[in-house]
């Protein structure tokens, strides 16, 4: 869907920032010009921006734990 109407930026453009590293909506901007002209977006962009980081950590969460388990 698109966040940004007035630069054309979608929620998948937004998430693939975020795999690039950015931690916030202010990395996100970065990158790419959500938020730049009416900024009417930026309270969509932050929401995808806070459940993808959210989504991220709770996905690599179990992967942690197993790494942080001693070996026997
Ligand atoms: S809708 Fe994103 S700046 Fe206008």
């Amino acid at each position: 869907m698109y966040v940004c109407v007035c630069h054309a930026v979608t929620d998948k453009d937004i998430r693939k920032a975020v795999d690039r590293g950015a931690c916030s909506l202010f990395d996100v901007q970065n990158e790419l010009p959500v938020g730049s002209c009416c900024g009417r977006c930026e309270d969509t962009a932050q929401s995808v921006v806070d459940e993808y980081l959210s989504k991220c950590r709770r996905d690599s969460t179990p992967q942690l734990l197993v790494h942080a388990q001693p070996a026997l």
